[in-house]
């Protein structure tokens, strides 16, 4: 299969475009290498996958509608995973014009270029943030409009383009829900890649609210296999939180067993070898305290139910930093 994916050169993206190479399709990635977070990490993740004879690379901004649009008619993919977007939640408040750009107007560009040349299946990347102040655990019927952030409210945002573009020119479209996903390749703005770097310095982490916090982590290897097999589940009008008329569908993909945020530092000083020194901070504006999903409907549609154990993936984090960064 033609499979285009946005945001190739991101901890999700190269994962995910890494197993569909693998699994033998054509895979054209896009991204802009933007400087969030250090984008000599972001090179290394592409060079990866230009390793690959069926890979192509290019790099551009979702904010160039011509170029989305020239890339949609000469890829002519039939598998659009939409991963590009500004994300993380506290960042939010300092640059919110970013999130507009990469999150709104980015979305907008590539579902007015799959309009002009249609994908069968458009998958995009939402967030467990849409679902605000609801009390876990969080189902996909669950009403999501009382987002906390402007980053959640930008990825409400994006879903509910998609969905109206679904319902208004049938192009089918999966709305995926992740929950705090953790891996090899991290993003360096996320707890586990900032703990681990302070632990091995010997220098203060920042934890948040006494550490009185659970999230639902996933790990990369399960979102990569449900994301491999939802590539072949084109939704049918009328799927899960979405009119009777969009061949559209929200699934949430998540490990299903939250962990209490001391727990996952636990596990880090175990991996590390080091204890924490902890500097106890209040809770962050913007930030949810705690995340559960129900994943019945990614069990139901892929006979698949993520359950990595959180040790085992904090060490393999935390031996691929030590090599990666030579420490
Ligand atoms: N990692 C998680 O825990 C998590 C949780 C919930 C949702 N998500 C969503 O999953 C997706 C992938 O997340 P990730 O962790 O791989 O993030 P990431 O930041 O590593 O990857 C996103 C990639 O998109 C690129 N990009 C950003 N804006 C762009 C633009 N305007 N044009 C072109 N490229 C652009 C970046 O350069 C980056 O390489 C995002 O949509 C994110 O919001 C991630």
């Amino acid at each position: 299969m033609r499979v285009l994916i946005t945001g190739a050169a991101g901890f999700i993206g190269m994962h995910t475009a890494l197993r569909l190479l693998r699994d033998g399709h054509e895979v054209t990635g896009l991204d802009g290498f933007t400087p969030y977070y250090e984008p000599a990490l972001k090179r290394a993740r592409f060079k990866r996958l230009t390793e690959h004879a069926s890979f192509a690379g290019h790099e551009l901004m979702l904010e160039d509608a011509a170029a989305l649009k020239h890339l949609a008619r000469e890829a002519r993919p039939e598998i659009v995973i939409h991963l590009a977007a500004q994300a993380g939640v506290r960042y939010s408040l300092d640059e919110p014009a970013s999130y507009i750009g990469s999150n709104i107007v980015g979305t907008f560009n590539l579902l007015e270029a799959l309009r002009a040349f249609p994908a069968r299946h458009l998958m995009l990347a939402s967030t467990s943030s849409v679902y605000g102040s609801n009390t876990p655990p969080f189902r996909e019927s669950d009403r999501a409009d009382h987002p906390l952030s402007i980053y959640a409210a930008t990825k409400k945002a994006a879903e509910d383009l998609a969905h109206s573009y679904a319902h208004l020119f049938s192009q089918p479209v999966t709305l995926m829900r992740f929950f705090t996903v953790y891996g090899t390749w991290y993003r360096p703005d996320m707890a586990l890649f900032k703990f681990t770097k302070a632990i091995l310095a010997g220098e203060p982490i920042d934890v948040y609210n006494g550490g009185r916090m659970r999230r639902d982590f996933t790990h990369i290897d399960d979102v990569v296999e449900s994301l491999a097999r939802l590539t072949g589940q084109t939704p049918a009008p009328g799927g899960d939180g979405c009119s009777p008329r969009a061949p559209c569908r929200v699934v949430n993909i998540a490990g299903g067993a939250p962990v209490a945020l001391d727990d996952y530092i636990a596990a880090i000083e175990a991996a590390a070898g080091h204890k924490a020194i902890r500097r106890e901070l209040p809770m962050q504006a913007g930030d949810m305290t705690d995340t559960a999903a129900n994943t019945d409907l990614l069990r139901r549609l892929t006979g698949f139910t993520p359950r990595a154990p959180i040790e085992p993936g904090v060490r393999g984090f935390v031996e691929w930093y030590r090599g990666h960064y030579g420490v």
